[in-house]
């Protein structure tokens, strides 16, 4: 008999330093009006030198787990959904797993861009399903200030640091949880958005270092339209496959990459301005980390309440595209 996955806790680290539009206007050729204008957001955070992905996710991971009431040491698995990784090996979510005091569990990562934590949420929910797992820690991370050209205004204005996380584990009254999932990805877009230089298609050298090729290059108009037809696919697979329509939405929240982004798809979807959880002013666009610092949010705020119907649906390098519905 299959086990319905619930979502027993969740919490999120933002740390470092608050970069506002004005901060950027002094490293940039750019404007505080141009990027409210095109993008919405207003501040994003940079982790300092000393703070890399492990911590915000170790820090995320143990909020979840104190709303949820359960011991680090019994979790079963660690799925961390992150481009920008302490090291190339070994994993961060091994490193989350000693910090948070786990010797029983399995820990990996996966580089599917941000939809890094709805493609975790997805393969922790068939853990629990199929009984394997009783508590599955999915994190999003990122530490994308790190890997950005402060020289190219395309990029360095739009993203930031952060992390959120979410503990599953079986639902506690079998109705309420994880309702349904998908995931999508096209390899053939993978040009539009990548980190050229660091894995061994090309290697680091100090060509590759000084030509700024081990930071995020993106074609962000033609990632755009993209983005809103993956996302509205992502969520009308989901929503077809349940029965339900954009006003049976109690909150949706997409990833925090643009607001007209975020209003085009909700105008496609037809969810009301009401029931659109939008905090891409606040962190910009922090990857992996958006959908689950946005719930994280919700969930403190009491805007996602018990019984409440939630829509997650994300977009990201590959490209890679996901959702999630959930009874809470
Ligand atoms: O998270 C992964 C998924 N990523 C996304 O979903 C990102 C999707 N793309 C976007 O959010 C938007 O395309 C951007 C916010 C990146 C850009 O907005 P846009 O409306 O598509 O602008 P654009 O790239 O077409 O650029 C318009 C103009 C250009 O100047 P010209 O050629 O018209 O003279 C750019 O050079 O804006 C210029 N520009 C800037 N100006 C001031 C580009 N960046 C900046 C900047 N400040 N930071």
């Amino acid at each position: 008999m299959e086990n319905r996955a619930a979502i027993l806790g969740t919490g999120k680290s933002v740390q470092g330093r608050a970069i506002t539009n004005q901060d950027l206007e002094k490293m940039v050729d750019t404007s505080d009006e141009w990027i409210t204008a095109r993008s919405g957001i207003k501040i994003r955070y940079f982790t300092d030198d000393q703070t890399a992905a492990s911590d915000l996710a170790t820090e995320a991971g143990r909020q979840a787990l104190e709303m949820a009431g359960v011991d680090g040491a019994d979790v079963d698995l660690f799925i961390v959904g992150t481009v920008t990784p302490d090291f190339a090996y070994p994993a961060t979510a091994c490193l989350v797993q000693h910090n948070l005091g786990n010797k029983k569990g399995a820990g990996f990562d996966q580089e599917t861009g941000c939809s890094g934590f709805l493609y975790g949420l997805t393969i922790g929910e068939q853990f629990i399903k199929t009984g394997k797992c009783r508590y599955v820690l999915a994190i999003g991370v990122e530490c994308l200030s790190k890997v950005m050209n402060m020289q190219d205004r395309g990029t360095c204005v739009l993203f930031g640091d952060g992390a959120g996380a979410a503990l599953l584990g079986p639902s506690p009254d079998g109705k309420s949880g994880i309702l349904d999932t998908f995931i999508k990805s096209d390899g053939s877009l993978g040009d539009l958005l990548k980190q050229p230089a660091g894995g061994s298609r090309m290697p680091a050298s100090i060509e590759t270092v000084t030509n700024n090729l081990h930071t995020i290059h993106m074609k962000g108009n033609k990632v755009f339209p993209l983005a809103v037809r993956c996302m509205e696919e992502a969520a009308t697979t989901l929503m077809n496959r349940l029965g339900l329509t954009g006003e049976d939405l109690d909150v949706l929240i997409t990833h925090q990459a643009n607001l007209r982004i975020i209003q085009s798809l909700q105008k496609r979807l037809q969810v009301p301005d009401d029931k659109v959880f939008v905090n891409i002013d606040k962190y910009g666009n922090t990857s992996a980390a958006s959908i689950p610092i946005a719930m994280d949010e919700a969930v403190r705020q009491g805007i996602i309440k018990k019984g409440n119907l939630v829509m997650l649906a994300s977009f990201g390098a590959g490209f890679t595209w996901a959702s999630a519905a959930i009874r809470w």
